[in-house]
């Protein structure tokens, strides 16, 4: 199975049930498109729409992070905004770090640019292994280290204070980028981390992030502050895209303004909370012993079957019975973890998804 096969979604997700304030946000667009005059016949800056960097810059600042909106630089969404970190920071054959079990988006970007893998053990509930990291430092030439401090997929982890304190030190010892995935930072429903930029003194730390997961996928709106390596990427993005959409960066600024996002995002995080136990419920009626992650952010939570259990084999069965779920071996570079299985709770709970999940033992033997 390739990676670029995965998702999970099991049946039931609806998807003309369209929230309140996804509504609010499309109007919000469909005014700035009205607004529209001239726009049509010039090219945005390359760094994107000052209103829009200025929402996220305020948004930043509950995080820890005092950004400034130059240096911010929108993008087509965060896995654009890893390749323009990547492409900034490293030549081919450069070595880059990434955690284990990691977003294989990640592995995917590694593999195009041909850069090579070192995995670094990641806990499911606190994220990176720092010290196993800083052991891996002596025996390698490491570029970048590409890790999720806040609600890491495929686990939900975050990472404690002190680890991203001890990071940045060891970015700072060994000159190297750590490239920060927020994508899931805002997710959270008990705290919202602050980023790692909030601790960054040294200007080493390539912050990528998204609407993506919050609040939507389709908009392909994302961002990216560089560090020290900033004026490269956004002339990267120019040369690669030249400009994003205006309207639809203004649009999304409306809505950040008159306070749609934050409204609509409450109500997320504690949809995202009831999913997640409805979930955590579910599973806890299962006749096989499992090790699940319970989250407190993110979209998905990390499954540990029984050491017999190939969750490729058990994702064949399940297609067949028309659900989609995603085999732990997509998050490594190794084979390892495949009797783990990332499961999401992203979508609302319905009769179909509890039955298919309920299904998901019997097809394990
Ligand atoms: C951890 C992580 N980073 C980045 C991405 C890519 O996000 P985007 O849709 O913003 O490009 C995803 C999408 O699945 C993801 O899970």
């Amino acid at each position: 199975m390739s990676r670029s096969a995965a998702f999970d979604l099991l049946p039931g997700s609806d998807k003309n049930d369209v929230p309140a304030g996804i509504v609010q946000l499309n109007r919000s667009i469909s005014r700035a498109l009205r607004r529209q005059r001239g726009d049509f016949q010039y090219y945005d800056e390359p760094a994107g729409d000052p209103s829009l960097r200025q929402q996220i810059a305020l948004r930043a600042a509950k995080r820890g992070w005092q950004a400034e909106i130059d240096e911010l630089c929108i993008t087509s969404g965060c896995q654009q905004s890893l390749f323009l970190a990547l492409m900034a920071v490293c030549q081919q054959g450069d070595v880059v770090a990434v955690e284990a079990p990691g977003f294989y988006g990640v592995l995917q970007l590694l593999e195009q640019l041909g850069l090579q893998v070192v995995e670094i053990p990641a806990s499911a509930e606190t994220g990176l292994d720092v010290g196993a990291f800083e052991q891996t430092l002596q025996r390698w030439d490491i570029k970048a280290c590409v890790v999720s401090p806040s609600f890491a997929t495929p686990t939900g982890a975050s990472m404690p204070l002190h680890a991203r304190a001890h990071l940045i030190e060891l970015a700072e010892r060994h000159d190297l980028a750590i490239i920060e995935d927020d994508i899931y930072g805002e997710s959270g429903w008990l705290v919202v981390p602050d980023t790692l930029k909030a601790v960054d003194h040294s200007n080493r730390v390539i912050h990528c992030s998204s609407l993506s997961k919050v609040l939507s996928r389709d908009l392909r709106l994302g961002w990216i502050s560089g560090g020290r390596w900033h004026d490269d990427i956004v002339r990267l993005k120019l040369t690669s895209q030249l400009a994003s959409s205006r309207f639809i960066q203004r649009g999304v600024a409306d809505f950040f303004a008159d306070g749609g996002y934050a409204a609509y995002l409450r109500r997320y995080r504690q949809q995202l909370q009831q999913q997640r136990d409805q979930l955590l419920d579910l599973l806890g009626t299962w006749p096989v012993p499992i090790r699940a992650t319970s989250p407190a952010g993110g979209l998905a939570l990390w499954l540990e079957l029984p050491e017999q259990v190939d969750t490729i084999k058990l994702y064949n069965r399940a297609l067949d019975e028309g659900v989609v779920i995603t085999p732990g071996e997509l998050f490594s570079m190794s084979g390892k973890f495949s009797n783990c299985l990332r499961l999401s709770f992203a979508h609302p709970w319905t009769r179909a998804r509890a039955e298919a999940l309920m299904r998901l033992p019997s097809l394990m033997a």
